[in-house]
Parts: structure tokens; sequence; C-alpha cells
């Protein structure tokens, strides 16, 4: 087993990798804690073993269920059953699953303790880890988008159980290795020379050492939104026929290329995001057919971690992933052409 820390002053908590982390669930929960509400998705393959009583939630599947009426359907299922602010919400499923559970916890009662049992790679990488959680607002009349509500609520513990990698579909793996290949450029690690389980838990480290440097996202935690400003507008423009660990790869090539074209790094560095992309992930770095290269260009314009508008990017160089502010629509479309 391996222990991250992730050191948050009075909200620290430890996140377990490794096959059978599962069994320290038990040992993760508040002291307090006389009941547990289980948040999960049919289908999860992952059974936890608390030793307190709890009652199970299971919510919808898809985008669709992201949503504020998910929120309210297990606020009403915790008042069914009693939950207190001694007590514990415990996310069991992927990323979905833990922003949902993690969402739920923080409002209910003004916030109560949750636990992530994460059980897809993608997960387990990034979105149980660091406190970011969250619903989607639906659209009326055009207004709303992902992920616009939600709150900073860092769990108590992560579990990331590797056994449960096994039963993921090609897909969800090939989503998770997306996430991963970004982590092969924000340090300088050979994360190809690890073992899965030490990889796994390097990125959770690095994951860790940025959000305890800038939890809120005031500057370096945008970072590990590199290759993630093409994805954010592929996955809006495929209507979410991508996923976003695969459009993250799609990202990742294209900031390599769009690095290139101002100059940052040169041919080699593109070739590696390449090769860590397609050739050890065995993701698709190219883009999706039929999309329009001017309306990626506007809805890159439009993604929401841009700071004071224009376009703006997490790019590399030869100092390591930078936030870069101002590029102009122009290079923007010149490096899609690059693309191939
Ligand atoms: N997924 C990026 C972050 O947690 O900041």
């Amino acid at each position: 087993m391996i222990t991250v820390h992730v050191p948050l002053g009075d909200r620290s908590y430890d996140v377990f990798v490794g096959h059978g982390a599962r069994r320290e669930l038990a040992a993760l929960l508040p002291t307090t804690a006389k009941r547990a509400a289980i948040v999960t998705q049919a289908g999860i393959p992952v059974r936890v073993e608390l030793g307190i009583p709890s009652e199970t939630f299971v919510i919808g599947d898809g985008e669709h269920h992201k949503s504020l009426a998910t929120i309210e359907t297990l606020c009403r299922g915790f008042a069914g059953m009693g939950l207190t602010r001694n007590d514990v919400v415990i996310g069991v499923g992927g990323g979905m699953v833990t922003d949902v559970a993690g969402f739920a916890a923080s409002v209910w009662h003004r916030g109560i303790p949750v636990v992530h049992v994460s059980t897809t790679l993608l997960g387990m990488v990034d979105a149980a880890i660091g406190g970011k959680t969250g619903v989607n607002l639906e659209a009326v009349d055009g207004v709303g988008g992902k992920n616009l509500v939600g709150a900073y609520w860092q769990p108590s513990g992560v579990i990331c159980d590797l056994d449960a990698l096994s039963t993921l579909s090609s897909r969800e793996l090939r989503c998770g290795r997306g996430e991963m290949a970004k982590y092969h450029f924000l340090t300088g690690d050979d994360l190809l020379a690890m073992a899965e389980p030490e990889r796994i838990a390097r990125c959770v480290q690095i994951k860790a050492e940025v959000v305890a440097g800038d939890e809120r996202e005031g500057g370096r935690r945008a970072l590990l939104n590199y290759g993630h400003t093409l994805a954010h507008a592929l996955e809006i423009e495929t209507e979410y026929e991508i996923a976003h660990g695969e459009a993250v790869g799609v990202g990742l090539i294209y900031a390599a290329h769009l690095a290139r074209r101002l100059g940052r790094i040169g041919d080699a560095r593109v070739q590696q995001h390449y090769d860590v992309v397609e050739g050890a992930y065995e993701l698709d770095g190219s883009l999706p057919p039929g999309l329009h290269p001017q309306q990626l260009v506007r809805l890159m314009g439009l993604d929401k971690k841009v700071l004071d508008g224009g376009l703006t990017f997490v790019l590399d160089s030869d100092r390591g992933v930078e936030v870069v502010k101002g590029v102009s629509p122009e290079a923007a479309l010149a490096a899609l052409a690059d693309m191939g």
C-alpha cells in the first residue's frame, strides 16, 4: 500500500493507493460517525465495509444526472436517514460520483465529512483528489454549463483500490490514461519507468503538491489543466461524444503544437508528447473529423479557466508548463492546422 499525504493544514488527508486499499476505509471514517450515506451508481463493482450502519443512494449515470436535482434527491435521502454533522458521506465510483457526493456533503448541514472510494483510473489520478466538487447547470435558454455549481470541499480521505481497474472498460481506461498523460509534462519524472501502482501514486502525489500550494486555483493549480483548453472545446463541440480523458489526449498534442508555434518548445519536445499520448498510452491524438477550427477557437476563448478574457492556455517551455495569456486566434488556428 502506498500512502500519499495531501498537506492542507487542518484539512489534510491521506490517499491510499494499492490493491485491496478498500480495506483501509473503516479506519478513515471520522470517529464521530455513527452512520454513513454511501453515494454510488449502478454497476460500480466495489463493495465497501464500514463497520457502522449505512444507507446506499444510487445516482443516475451520465452528465444529465450530474445536476442540482440529484443533489436535492440526495439531501432528501440524507434527511430521511437522519444523517447529522457527525456522520459521513462515502462516494464510491468514478469522477462523477465523487464530484456529486462531495458537493452533497459540502452543503448538507453546511458541510459534513466525505470519504471517496475512487473506482476509475481517471478518478484516482484526478477527480477524487483536491476537493473540487460540483454539478452541471442544465442549459435554459442557452445559459448553463459543466461544473458551474460547486464547492471546494476536501475529503477526509481517499481510497484508490487498484483491484477496481481490472473491471473497467477499455474506454474508461483510455480516459484515465488521458489524464495520466498530462502528469508526464508537469514534472521531470520518468513516469513510464515506474510500475503501475507507483505511477498512479506519483500522479496523486504531483496533484497533492500542486493542490497544497494553491487549493483554490489562484495560480499554479491551473497547470493541472494542461491539455484541457482544447479538450473542453472538443467535448462541447462533439456534444460529449468524445469523453473527457480522450479529449485531454488530443488537447495535449494540440498544446505541444501551439507551444512550438509560439517558439516555446522544439520538434523533439512535440515528439515526446506524441510518444507519451499515442505511443505509451495508445490514445488517438488527432482531431476528430468534421469539426470547424474557427468554432473550436471560439469555444477555447469561452473556457471558464480563462482568467482575463482572450485566449489563455497552459503551455510547455524549457522552464516547464506555464499559464500563457493573450495567445492570438491566428496562432491558435495555425496550431490546429499543424495537427494535420
Ligand atoms: N482537475 C483539475 C483540478 O482538480 O484542479
